[in-house]
């Protein structure tokens, strides 16, 4: 059964599934009992004939599917108007179970040469997309009390990546919308979480080596995201990388840090003169929420009026000067 999991009467939603991954995840789904709107507006890789609505790459992943005895529609709606693309479950399927946020383009620039119409694209398709088909799913989620959404990032969001300040803001943008989604969707069993992949595709086909494509097949990328949307699977919030058959999890961490009495000696060159403390990772922690101020500043606060109360414990948290 582990190795053959399957989406009998659910209906999942894949954006951008006219290409690349999205085709994948599309086929994958559809050969395993789900039913199946494969979205694409057909557009170029750099986003210039967004508002085209060109329906053959939709309509061949449709086909292919139904020729394999699968169930799949096409819409070519661009995501900006996610609402018509769930209305598309809706109409043809009655619901929705699983939204797949996966389209995206790119539009490599640096930010010296970088126009408004250069970062308006990349923020408009990666981030109002993937809030505008969120946003209308989430009620057919809500009232059945079952959801799975899967967001897709970038390493070069994660990390930065010279030329695509546009693009990696958009990406981490998917972030941390996602990361409030796992929260706000836990009562009602909806789980969200993020994908930054790594696959041959048009998207990557100028920028990596002809041997390293073959490695970096999207088929590779699939199982990990036909795991998160299982309804076995309980994972939520979570951010994970998958490519070349390499799939691994990613976290927050936060150092043990520097306290400081709130009086005359909170000051920069205090703060200078401890930055080992603040920048050392040996007792840190990997935190899913912000740091608890109030204890802070009431263990800060009771330091200041008797400083005779050193030396300082927050159960172990926080180193104080
Ligand atoms: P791809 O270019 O092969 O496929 C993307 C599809 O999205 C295309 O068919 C395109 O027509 C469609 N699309 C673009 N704008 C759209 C819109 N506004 N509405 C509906 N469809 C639209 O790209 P690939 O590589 O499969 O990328 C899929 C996702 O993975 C993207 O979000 C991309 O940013 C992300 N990604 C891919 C990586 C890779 O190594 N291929 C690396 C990191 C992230």
């Amino acid at each position: 059964m582990a190795n053959n999991l399957r989406y009998d009467n659910q209906v999942v939603v894949v954006t951008g599934a006219g290409n690349g991954l999205g085709k994948q995840y599309a086929k994958f789904f559809a050969s395993r009992g789900a039913k199946v709107v494969v979205n694409d507006l057909g557009g170029t890789f750099n986003g210039k004939d967004q508002n085209k609505g060109e329906s053959r790459v939709a309509d061949a992943v449709v086909k292919e599917i139904k020729e394999a005895g699968g169930i799949a529609v096409a819409n070519y709606d661009p995501v900006q108007n996610g609402e018509k693309i769930i209305k598309t479950a809706i109409d043809h399927f009655g619901t929705v179970h699983v939204l797949i946020n996966n389209a995206g383009i790119l539009r490599d620039v640096t930010l010296r040469n970088m126009t408004d119409a250069d970062f308006d694209i990349i923020m408009d398709v990666h981030v109002h997309g993937t809030m505008k088909t969120a946003r209308a799913a989430w009620p057919f989620f809500k009232k059945q009390r079952y959801g799975k959404i899967i967001n897709t990032s970038s390493s070069s969001g994660l990390f930065g990546n010279f030329g695509q300040s546009n693009y990696a803001a958009a990406k981490m943008a998917v972030v941390g919308f996602t990361e409030t989604l796992a929260k706000e969707g836990a009562k009602y069993n909806i789980h969200c979480n993020v994908l930054a992949p790594g696959a041959a595709s048009r998207l990557t086909q100028t920028v990596w080596p002809p041997e390293m494509m073959e490695v970096m097949k999207p088929d590779f990328v699939v199982p990990l995201v036909g795991v998160l949307v299982h309804e076995s699977c309980k994972e939520s919030g979570s951010l994970f990388e998958a490519a070349a058959g390499h799939y691994s999890k990613i976290r927050w961490e936060r150092s043990e840090g520097l306290l400081l009495r709130p009086d005359e000696s909170l000051t920069a060159g205090t703060i200078l003169n401890n930055w080992n403390k603040i920048t050392d990772y040996s007792n840190a922690d990997h935190p899913t929420r912000p740091a608890n101020i109030s204890e802070f500043f009431e263990k800060a606060s009771a330091l200041s009026s008797n400083t005779a109360s050193s030396p300082l414990s927050l159960k172990g948290r926080v180193a104080l000067v």
